[in-house]
């Protein structure tokens, strides 16, 4: 399947205080120079913030990380996860529809969301409150055919009883999620035939279904004030986001290298010819009076220290990609 940006795109994204809290956390899991390792946490966060991942939301995460936007464009366009078009503002439906689940009645739980919701999948109903697609195994054969509605698997599903879901979700409820059989979760549909004592000490529901009757809304959007933002890590001083640490003893001396207004004779270099400089750098190279491969080719240690501070969410980038060196390169007209 062709999966591309939507057509229609909000002018701008920000996530909440909370889940901005909480994404600047996340990146503080990973060492200096590899933050974008957080790409895929950040834009599911993005996702669960607004159904869907937007052009900007995608760009602002990659602004975050230092990426160029068509490493994060990758990554959102790569995982069927992703959601690229407006879903449903109360579910959207995921019927599997592979193998088992299809020999158990998939067609008929799609069935169900063509008459219900829309005739074809990635289509928002006429109220805008549900979507639905079909998507391949969701690792819940054992209670084919199912659905994932929001967070929670509705397993052993019939069409009447995906019919009466979404009524339920359309009037508000938060149905209970897994077997709509009866089961308990993928034990024997006969009983149990082995491990018998297990029926004692055992919640009401298994521990998937339990966790979405104590949370008690599997469906609602996340702004990140459910739940504390876990970052035990940075209570260790190595795991610190840099802003807070104070400078390591052996940190380079920083020196602002020499700067000039403006480009010599009116006419710049063209510094994107250096492999890592996109025009964002360099325009952020020519604010700070940077203008020219000899500038760039002279930088010392220090002076590379301190522009590389000053680069902000590309830190690290220069001194990765040796962008002295290859302005030096250039200069000897290698
Ligand atoms: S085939 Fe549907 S969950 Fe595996």
């Amino acid at each position: 399947m062709l999966r591309r940006l939507h057509a229609e795109q909000p002018a701008s994204f920000a996530f909440t205080p909370a889940n901005l809290a909480w994404a600047k956390g996340q990146i503080t899991k990973y060492p200096e120079g590899r933050q974008a390792s957080a790409i895929i946490p950040l834009l599911w966060r993005a996702q669960e913030q607004e159904g869907w991942l937007t052009r900007p939301a995608i760009e602002h995460i990659a602004d975050m990380l230092g990426l160029a936007y068509i490493r994060a464009l990758e990554v959102a366009t790569f995982y069927f996860m992703f959601h690229l078009q407006p879903v449903g503002s109360m579910a959207h439906i995921q019927i599997c529809g592979t193998t088992s689940c299809m020999i158990c009645g998939a067609e008929d739980l799609i069935r169900v969301c063509r008459e219900k919701i829309a005739p074809t999948p990635h289509t928002l109903s006429a109220d805008g409150r549900f979507s639905w697609e079909e998507v391949e195994c969701l690792g819940a054969c054992a209670n084919a055919p199912m659905a994932q509605i929001g967070k929670d698997y509705y397993e052993d599903l019939t069409a009447e009883k995906l019919s009466a879901l979404l009524d339920d979700m359309a009037a508000g409820k938060t149905p209970v999620a897994g077997p709509q059989n009866g089961r308990y979760a993928s034990e024997p549909l006969n009983g149990l035939t082995s491990l018998q004592d297990f029926e004692s000490g055992r919640t009401q529901y298994n521990a998937s279904v339990q966790r979405q009757v104590d949370v008690g809304d599997g469906l609602k959007r996340i702004d990140g004030t459910e739940v504390p933002l876990l970052t035990p890590w940075l209570g260790k001083a190595a795991g610190r986001p840099a802003s807070s640490q104070a400078a390591p003893a052996d940190a380079p001396a920083m020196r602002q290298p020499q700067a000039l207004a403006g480009p010599r004779a009116g006419q710049a270099d063209d510094l994107k010819v250096i492999e890592g400089i996109g025009p964002k750098i360099e325009a952020m190279l020519h604010s700070m009076g940077f203008y020219h491969f000899d500038q760039l080719a002279k930088w010392t240690e220090a002076e590379i220290a301190w522009v590389d501070s000053q680069l902000t969410a590309f830190k690290g980038r220069m001194i990765r990609e040796k962008w002295v060196e290859q302005a030096r390169d250039l200069l000897k007209g290698k």
